[in-house]
């Protein structure tokens, strides 16, 4: 094979202390850079770990590092990502590695928990669907934050994170911001009390790293400067 033809990539393999192995990879037209991890674990070391379910874009699962930069594979191709030939491949930043490409996410989901960032409703079962009207304005709010697939690619962009391991990250504070827009949810007061601190969405500085890779092209950010505007409000009527 030429070297057009290959590609060299280096993947992380290890846990915190691990290293970066090298692999050749024979490159292809519209080829995914989850394709490369599957080629490498199916053809090369079937011993390499990975995640991946949908590889449609749907399940938010095959995150990881590629080139530097937080990516879902099975969605980006390898022309729009390779350093000529090159590609480099680690885990995903801010959360801790179990091994090679996969990393631990209980972190993650855990302040989605602390942010309160589900749906509490006084609702029962018999209760009569609830309307939304697609065109009333608390709705609109809603729906730029509300197609987030849970892949952490924001919070492995978001450098506060890194700083401060208590903050709430991108992800959670975007779905709370979608909770207090959403009029069927009976207990705004609790979710904005839990995001109204430093680790919440008093602590973010406006990089908007999330903004610029998220692959669903939402903006969390703009979702946590209404948060901000919103506790403000809260705290100047006391109601926080
Ligand atoms: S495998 Fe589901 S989003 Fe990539």
């Amino acid at each position: 094979m030429t070297k057009a033809q290959v590609l060299d990539v280096s993947v992380w393999r290890g846990g915190v202390s691990g290293e970066f192995v090298a692999y050749r990879v024979p490159r292809h037209d519209n080829q995914t850079v989850l394709d490369v991890v599957t080629y490498i674990q199916r053809h090369l070391d079937p011993t390499l770990s990975y995640r991946f379910a949908c590889r449609v874009g749907v399940c938010g699962s095959c995150a990881m590092t590629v080139n530097g930069s937080p990516k879902w594979t099975c969605r980006t191709h390898v022309e729009r990502v390779a350093n000529g030939h090159r590609l480099s491949l680690s885990p995903l930043r801010n959360l801790p590695v179990i091994k090679d490409l996969v990393v631990d996410m209980r972190t993650f989901f855990t302040k989605w928990r602390r942010a309160r960032g589900y749906f509490i409703s006084a609702g029962t079962r018999e209760d009569a669907f609830a309307r939304v009207r697609p065109d009333s304005a608390q709705r609109r709010q809603a729906d730029k934050g509300i197609e987030c697939i849970n892949c952490a690619v924001c919070y492995a962009a978001c450098d506060v994170v890194s700083w401060k391991p208590d903050y709430l990250g991108p992800a959670a504070l975007n779905r709370v911001w979608t909770l207090i827009n959403d009029a069927r949810d009976e207990h705004r007061d609790l979710h904005l009390a839990a995001v109204a601190s430093d680790d919440g969405c008093l602590g973010c500085h406006g990089q908007q790293a999330c903004l610029q890779h998220c692959p669903m092209g939402l903006n969390p950010a703009a979702g946590i400067a209404g948060l901000k505007r919103t506790v403000a409000l809260a705290a100047l009527r006391g109601e926080l």
